[in-house]
């Protein structure tokens, strides 16, 4: 006798055999050695916790000591009366002398599995898998397993606080060292591929900045950056002044915290990539990546003018990072490009217009993309620029592109 749940089971590991020999029927058959990779996530990209002690500055009716929560993502923290006591957790105090952050009293925020790929496959621990929108790295790494490697060993995440900027990721980096070096050497001496989504290539790229060619030749195979606004973006500009885009809209504390973070301030168009262009105009004049004192000035915020002057030009003048590179992004999208009003106040809701340009992945401008291209001049290292009519988040969740990269990868191996 064969009972329904078993025939259930013999049914399932027949399509296995079947799907199994037609994989190796198609020629899909995985090379004996393969580059490993580790995914590096972008700004907002690695899940967070956060453990309350003695946080006494708390409003109130905020609990003065807790286990560990999920800071990011979690809907429920944002719920009406606790976002406050999540906005306590999640912002940072930035001190103009020593020119760093720190979290508010009593906080400790967390970033798990550092080399795993817990924190950058799924942003919340609710509804895995079924909201799209807390997927990250998983539909890329469920690809990478079905063409035969191993998570853990050959796929590894090397998830960061993204709240902060690269000059205070001195030991972030020199841990991602060691997590290349042992990925190769758990690997039978295979380079590494690091692969980069959004700023997550920015913070692959100043790394690589920082290390000796002779380091790069042995441990580096490829840096692949996906959806990298290497110039800065109007959106996060824009996000200084308005709460109506991602991640905002769903709640507008999210923003709040976001513009106390170096990494907001970071990711803001840079003059290198844009000269003097014009993003906001007003009834004060015109702002332009060459006078950004006077734009946060006039919307009040100060602070993050310090915060940009400490990480502006951290890619340097975009010298090329000694490695091979395939840099791959959006192109064909509305995405914000540029704002007016005619008000001398920025924050006017009702007399701003909003232009928004076919050129982008929605978030990330075309022209802060193509910034790579410059790197294309070096005949040292192969280069390759390729764009897909996507969003920034199809960039590394899209079957089709999916496809894309997977058959890129395999194509190295
Ligand atoms: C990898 O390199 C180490 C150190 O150079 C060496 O001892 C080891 O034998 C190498 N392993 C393989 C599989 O080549
Ligand atoms: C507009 O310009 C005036 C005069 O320079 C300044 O006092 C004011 O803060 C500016 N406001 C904004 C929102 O730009
Ligand atoms: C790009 O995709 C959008 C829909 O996402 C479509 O409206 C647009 O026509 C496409 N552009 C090109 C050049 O294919």
């Amino acid at each position: 006798m064969v009972s329904l749940a078993n025939l259930g089971g013999m049914i399932f590991l027949t399509l296995m055999t079947i799907f199994l020999n037609t994989g190796t029927v198609t020629g899909q058959a995985v090379p004996a050695k393969m580059y490993p990779i580790i995914l590096v996530p972008g700004y907002m990209g690695t899940k967070l916790e956060a453990v309350l002690q003695e946080a006494t500055d708390a409003p109130v009716y905020c609990l003065r000591r807790t286990g560990t929560w999920t800071l990011w993502f979690s809907l429920k923290e944002l719920m009406p009366m606790v976002r406050q006591c999540w906005y306590y957790a999640a912002r940072l105090h930035y001190d103009p002398t020593t020119r760093k952050t720190t979290n508010s009293k009593g906080v400790t925020v967390i970033v798990p599995q550092f080399g795993g790929l817990e924190s950058v496959e799924y942003l919340s621990p609710w509804f895995e898998g079924i909201i799209q929108q807390t997927i990250y790295y998983a539909n890329m790494v469920s690809r990478f397993r079905d063409v035969g490697l191993t998570p853990a060993i050959q796929i590894r995440g090397a998830p960061y606080d993204w709240r902060k900027s690269m000059n205070e990721m001195d030991e972030w980096f020199s841990k991602f060292k060691t997590l290349i070096e042992e990925t190769y050497y758990r690997n039978g001496n295979k380079s590494v591929i690091l692969i980069g989504h959004s700023m997550g290539g920015s913070v692959i790229y100043v790394f690589l900045r920082q290390q000796t060619q002779e380091w790069k030749d042995k441990y580096v195979r490829l840096m692949w950056t996906l959806a990298t606004p290497f110039g800065g973006n109007f959106k996060y500009m824009y996000d200084y002044l308005f709460e109506d885009d991602y991640p905002g809209y769903l709640s507008s504390i999210i923003r709040r915290a976001e513009r106390t973070f170096p990494s907001l301030a970071f990711l803001i168009p840079k003059p290198e990539a844009w000269g003097c262009e014009p993003f906001i105009t007003s009834a004060n004049g015109t702002y332009t990546p060459c006078n950004y004192e006077d734009f946060f000035r006039d919307i009040g915020q100060p602070r993050a003018y310090e915060m940009w002057k400490d990480v502006a030009h951290i890619q340097g003048s975009f010298d090329h990072p000694g490695v091979p590179i395939k840099c791959w992004g959006g192109g064909g999208q509305p995405t914000l490009r540029s704002m007016s009003t005619t008000s001398s106040n920025l924050y006017d809701n009702i007399r701003r217009t909003v232009v928004k340009e076919l050129d982008g992945d929605t978030f990330v401008n075309y022209q802060a993309l193509r910034v790579c291209l410059k790197w294309n001049a070096n005949t040292n290292y192969p280069f390759q620029f390729r764009t897909f009519n996507k969003t920034h988040m199809q960039m590394i969740r899209d079957s089709e592109v999916l496809d894309e990269i997977v058959k890129s990868y395999l194509e190295l191996a």
